[in-house]
């Protein structure tokens, strides 16, 4: 499935309404928020996929960093999650699916989740991740609609895990960057959201499979917004311009530029290789977030300090706008 695809199934579908339902199906979130009363909301998020490297371990610890992300994206503090597995016993065996689960279970609880069940059905392909519940207060929900003009973006992971991904399947990946792009799908983005929260930040979301020109492009949608991206502040991971260079590019960045191609202009000054590297779909990547312009270099400082180091400031929101439009200049 790509990109909207399921927005397209569920159109005309009767959602029931419930006033408790803080975040639902209306935007494009990256969790659902219900209200339990005026203190407490819970998150809800789920998410699994098909292994994106061979390593059975780091592909759990990858999928589980990925699936908590949605919580951290709005502002949660996840506290439970559930096993979602589809896996082909007879084929690959117990001992892989074991390697699958210790690496979920490590980044639970270095996040500090309690695994408490799961669902697990026989399939050809295996697929892995995690159904996570977090909780947030009411008033301190980031969303992916909350950037105003003048905020200034910050990315807290380097881009380029698709690509560097597309490179591995080809044997043209380097130690060094397969070494990165490894670090970074595993990284779980608790501190990021921490300090965000610390900093009152309102307009948040986490960068997957579509990219970060279409998350950003949900966030100038949302918050109804023009929004620039400023494409040589982007940080890259380690070998992931040299594999973009080599026109190894994942079909998800061509559905990515395709699909919200209508809402995004490209300059003609932007590297080809830049470009599709803001397309390329991310596992497990980083947040993005709003801040003061004002507040942006103290909100650095502090994410920096708390050991997110590969924050940079990528952009800034620039005016209103009803249909919201991204510039990659
Ligand atoms: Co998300
Ligand atoms: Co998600």
């Amino acid at each position: 499935m790509g990109p909207g695809d399921l927005d397209q199934a569920l159109k005309g579908l009767e959602i029931p309404h419930d006033p408790n339902v803080l975040v639902g199906f209306s935007g494009s979130e990256d969790a659902g928020v219900y209200k339990i009363d005026e203190d407490t909301a819970i998150v809800q998020t789920v998410d699994f996929f098909t292994p994106v490297v061979d390593d059975p371990r780091v592909f759990g610890m990858a999928s589980a960093a990925n699936s908590l992300s949605d919580v951290y994206a709005m502002g949660g503090r996840p506290i439970t999650a559930l096993n979602l597995v589809c896996f082909p016993v007879k084929k690959l065996g117990l001992d892989t699916l074991r390697s699958i689960l210790d690496g979920g279970l490590e980044i639970m609880r270095e996040a500090g989740v309690a695994l408490i069940g799961g669902h697990s059905v026989e399939d050809d392909e295996p697929k892995y991740g995690l159904s996570v519940t977090g909780i947030v207060h009411p008033d301190r929900i980031m969303t992916n609609s909350g950037l105003k003009p003048g905020d200034r973006l910050i990315l807290t992971k380097a881009v380029g895990t698709g690509i560097i991904a597309t490179a591995l399947k080809a044997g043209l990946a380097s130690e060094a960057s397969i070494d990165a792009m490894t670090r970074s799908m595993c990284a779980i983005n608790k501190a990021a959201s921490e300090v965000a929260i610390r900093f009152d930040v309102k307009g948040c979301t986490d960068i997957t499979g579509f990219g970060l020109a279409g998350h950003v492009v949900e966030m100038a949608k949302g918050g109804r917004s023009r929004i620039r991206i400023k494409a040589a502040a982007v940080p890259l991971l380690e070998g992931a311009r040299d594999a973009a260079s080599m026109g190894l590019i994942p079909a998800g960045a061509y559905a990515n530029r395709k699909f919200f191609g209508s809402w995004i202009t490209v300059d003609a000054g932007v590297a080809t290789e830049v470009a599709d590297l803001i397309f390329d779909p991310q596992t497990s990547g980083g947040l993005v977030l709003g801040i003061q312009a004002d507040k942006a270099e103290a909100f650095l400082k502090a994410l920096i300090a708390e050991g997110v180091t590969a924050a940079a400031e990528i952009g800034e929101v620039l005016e209103a706008d009803p249909e919201g439009h991204v510039e990659i200049s």
